[in-house]
């Protein structure tokens, strides 16, 4: 496996594959890699000749009191794993390879229908960070496929339109959440709860599983729902950011005549911020 850090030898090697007629998949990531992000990199496997994956802690998407500074920097880790699945190569450029010019005037990414509600609302310019960075990530791989997680399903909306709005030759492939045996999403930031908190943050998913079950029997009183779920969180000590269900989409408020919802959530526990979902195909 190679490990390039820099754009000129990153593009001489995509070149010569390309040369030699080679497919590529692409995987980013921010690192700190666990089961989750290596489903992603066994479905690239499947996908293509090559697989790349990416890591890069972007500040662009962090918020000004995020955990940008604490976010768990693992590389060694992260590059045994991969090896150990065989990839292909890893890309780690540094701050500066990636933004040369620093933030304030770096051109940017929009992708504003999908990019409203939810975590948008909840963490403002996030979404433009995440769409900057995987615009310039895919201008520099080059990839035929891309794979994200679809724990970030928001993330995963926004990529999927930016892609179709600008026509962005990719086919991205959404891979599906793996979760603990209580059900919690794998989740980088889980490394932030004692054994304790992960049986706690169950809640989410469980939750989530209920509110599916009852739509999926026929129960349209999303309101309803939303409160009874809400409650169910609260009442286990966790503070609500937000708990939606749209249609799969658009990511708009669900209709009763809607047959692909999602169901999100957003909740902290303690200063530890968990995001999962679950989709529900009448
Ligand atoms: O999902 C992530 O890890 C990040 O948002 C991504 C897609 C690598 C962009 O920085």
């Amino acid at each position: 496996m190679q490990t390039i850090s820099e754009i000129k030898s990153l593009r001489s090697q995509i070149k010569a594959w390309r040369q030699q007629g080679l497919s590529i998949a692409f995987v980013p990531t921010m690192g700190n890699l666990h089961a989750g992000h290596f489903s992603l990199v066994e479905k690239a496997k499947t996908l293509a000749d090559k697989v790349v994956v990416s890591i890069f802690v972007n500040p662009m998407q962090f918020g000004k009191n995020e955990d940008l500074d604490k976010y768990p920097r693992t590389l060694s880790d992260d590059q045994r794993g991969l090896a150990e699945l065989n990839t292909d190569m890893v890309f780690t450029p540094s701050v500066e390879v990636i933004y040369p010019h620093g933030l304030e005037t770096q051109a940017y990414v929009d992708v504003p229908s999908v990019s409203q509600g939810f975590c948008g609302a909840s963490r403002p310019g996030h979404f433009v960070g995440v769409a900057t960075i995987v615009t310039k990530l895919f201008n520099l791989v080059q990839p035929d496929f891309a794979c994200f997680g679809e724990k970030d399903f928001q993330q995963l909306a926004v990529i999927r339109t930016m892609v179709k709005d600008l026509s962005m030759p990719i086919e991205i492939i959404g891979v599906p959440t793996k979760r603990e045996s209580n059900g919690l999403a794998m989740s980088s930031r889980n490394g932030y709860l004692t054994i304790e908190e992960k049986s706690t943050a169950a809640i989410l998913y469980k939750t989530l599983s209920d509110t599916a079950m009852a739509i999926s029997t026929g129960d349209r009183r999303f309101d309803t729902l939303i409160e009874q779920a809400k409650q169910a969180i609260e009442a286990k000590g966790l503070k609500i950011d937000y708990f939606g269900i749209a249609e799969r989409d658009s990511l708009q408020p669900a209709q009763p005549t809607d047959h692909h919802f999602v169901i999100l959530v957003a909740a902290f526990l303690g200063s530890v911020r968990l995001i999962d979902n679950i989709q529900v195909n009448i």
